[in-house]
């Protein structure tokens, strides 16, 4: 019964829409109104390790090192978002999605459609091209009142044909604090497509898994959590957990490995920060995790290659 009432109520409220569907009519930028406060520490694109710095984009605009996602065409790319402080009330816009690639061509444009997964929910605001899209928060036309940090990801699919380039993205978050009045902060981002070389993306994980599986992490947790003091614990470690962190991060591992390999990342992460920082104890840790992590990433990798053969479509 009142499972028929609650449906009920969110037909009749329909889709209303707040402040966030206003930047339609201005050139999708919240900060021309909400600008009136450039804030910093509210928001971040969620780290990606990766960062790129293409000196001067095409447009001529130069952004220093941003965030990097990468995706293969085909691939589905979760894009992510930090609100870290919601300052009473804020909406979360993503957009840019119409901007031409940076480093090859500026008429490549990413061809994509929303993956419609579970977790995609934005509202695509549009009048006249392009769009842009808020994450609906609730049933305010995306405005939340929540000011403890939360994510927000956007699942875009890339279509198969969208060239291979650096495609500048950005996500904004505009609000309304108590005294304070409007407020924004943005941040941009690349979204790097990759050459769908089966080939080469064979051969680079295969020259990744290779270096990852044979750096000895059975053995370096064995001597870690048998040391009782640091100096215990060879020096050589550090640079052996930092090469296979850097290869790691180096390939653009599909969406089938993308889990594993951030799992092993962060745990190798934690190793490189624990030795770096001599805290034992972490280190222990960080040396059993990350050799169940290498396991891991190596299992659905070598799963994946024997489902992947690099054959020669064309
Ligand atoms: C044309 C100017 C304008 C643009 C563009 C604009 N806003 Fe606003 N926004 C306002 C004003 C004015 C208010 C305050 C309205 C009020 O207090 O009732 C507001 C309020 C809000 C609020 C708080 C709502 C509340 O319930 O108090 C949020 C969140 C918000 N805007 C988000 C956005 C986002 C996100 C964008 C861009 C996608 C955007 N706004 C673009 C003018 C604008």
């Amino acid at each position: 019964m009142w499972v028929t009432i609650g449906l009920l109520c969110i037909v009749l409220a329909g889709p209303v829409q707040g402040r966030p569907s206003w930047a339609t009519s201005e050139g999708n930028s919240c900060s021309s109104c909400h600008g009136v406060n450039l804030l910093t520490g509210k928001m971040q694109v969620s780290s990606t390790r990766v960062l790129t710095d293409l000196g001067t984009q095409l447009n001529g605009k130069v952004r220093g090192h941003l965030k990097t996602f990468r995706a293969t065409p085909g691939d589905v790319v979760t894009l992510s978002v930090d609100v870290l402080d919601g300052y009473d009330k804020f909406a979360v816009q993503l957009k840019r999605l119409e901007t031409g690639g940076q480093v090859n061509d500026q008429n490549n444009l990413l061809i994509w459609s929303e993956a419609n997964s579970p977790d995609n929910i934005w509202t695509r605001q549009e009048v006249n091209n392009p769009p842009y899209f808020t994450y609906d928060n609730g049933q305010n036309g995306g405005i939340s009142g929540s000011v403890t940090p939360d994510s927000y990801t956007f699942d875009l699919l890339i279509d198969a044909n969208t060239p291979p380039d650096f495609y500048d993205l950005e996500f904004a978050v505009a609000g309304k604090a108590d005294g304070v009045g409007l407020w924004y902060q943005d941040e941009h981002f690349y979204l790097e497509v990759l050459q769908p070389d089966k080939a080469a993306l064979v051969a680079q994980i295969l020259a990744a898994i290779d270096i990852i599986d044979t750096t000895g992490f059975h053995d370096m947790s064995e001597e870690i959590e048998a040391a009782q003091t640091m100096a215990e614990v060879s020096p050589r470690n550090l640079g052996k957990v930092q090469k296979a962190l850097i290869v790691t991060l180096a390939v653009a591992w599909p969406k089938d490995l993308a889990g594993a390999a951030v799992l092993f990342e962060d745990s190798a992460q934690a190793l490189v920060d624990a030795l770096t920082s001599e805290d034992l104890a972490a280190a222990k840790t960080a040396a059993a995790e990350v050799h169940n992590t290498q396991h891991d990433l190596s299992h659905v990798v070598y799963e994946w290659l024997s489902a992947h053969p690099a054959e020669t479509t064309n």
